[in-house]
């Protein structure tokens, strides 16, 4: 017995500082995705700087970019970079639900211009976007903004149904041009 436990191997794990419970393999898979989430999403923040005349345009950026910061509340609250607070994050989440209730109206009409990222092709597949919207909607309503263990649960899936509405749908912002 005495042998068992002076093994190199326990003694160096009895050295190292115990981990806690809540540092799961799953959390720190969950937090992986999140920041790797971020980082795609982070091309965004540069996204707004180029010249758009069209007003409509000009307001369906303007909705997307509020729900990019309430995102990044909720994100940044979930990562502990800010402090949680349920109030904050409950306000968060209804910007959330409210945009992208938003977003079928705020595309209804076909409008481009050369610094706009929308495809054409939001008009040749509207049922999809809406589809999409609604999934993103459907997402927001699930965030559990009532605990930080409920955020980071939940915050993937809204993550992911911003991200798959924009990888078909969005052009790539080049950061050497809209900066
Ligand atoms: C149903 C499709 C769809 C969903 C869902 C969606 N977006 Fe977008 N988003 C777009 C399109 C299309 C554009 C490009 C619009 C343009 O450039 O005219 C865009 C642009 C943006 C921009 C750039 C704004 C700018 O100033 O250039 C940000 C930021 C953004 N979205 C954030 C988000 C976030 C955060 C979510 C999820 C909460 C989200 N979007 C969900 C379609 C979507």
């Amino acid at each position: 017995m005495i042998f068992r436990f002076n093994t190199h191997r326990q003694r160096e794990r009895r050295k190292s500082p115990a981990r806690p419970r809540w540092i799961s393999h799953r959390v720190i898979g969950a937090l992986t995705a999140l920041c790797l989430s971020l980082v795609m999403l982070s091309a965004d923040l540069y996204a707004g700087s180029a010249v758009i005349t069209d007003k409509h345009i000009r307001a369906r950026l303007a909705l997307m970019r509020d729900q990019k910061a309430a995102l990044l509340t909720l994100s940044d609250m979930s990562a502990g970079r800010r402090t949680f607070t349920p109030q904050r994050a409950r306000a968060a989440r209804r910007v959330l639900i409210e945009n992208t209730r938003k977003i079928p109206r705020h595309f209804a009409k076909e409008r481009l211009e050369n610094n706009s990222h929308a495809r054409p092709e939001i008009w040749a597949h509207w049922q999809d976007f809406e589809t999409r919207a609604e999934a993103a909607r459907q997402a927001a309503k699930q965030i559990n903004a009532s605990s930080i263990s409920g955020l980071r649960r939940s915050l993937p899936t809204m993550m992911q149904a911003c991200q798959s509405c924009h990888q078909i749908y969005r052009t790539v912002p080049n950061r050497a041009i809209t900066h």
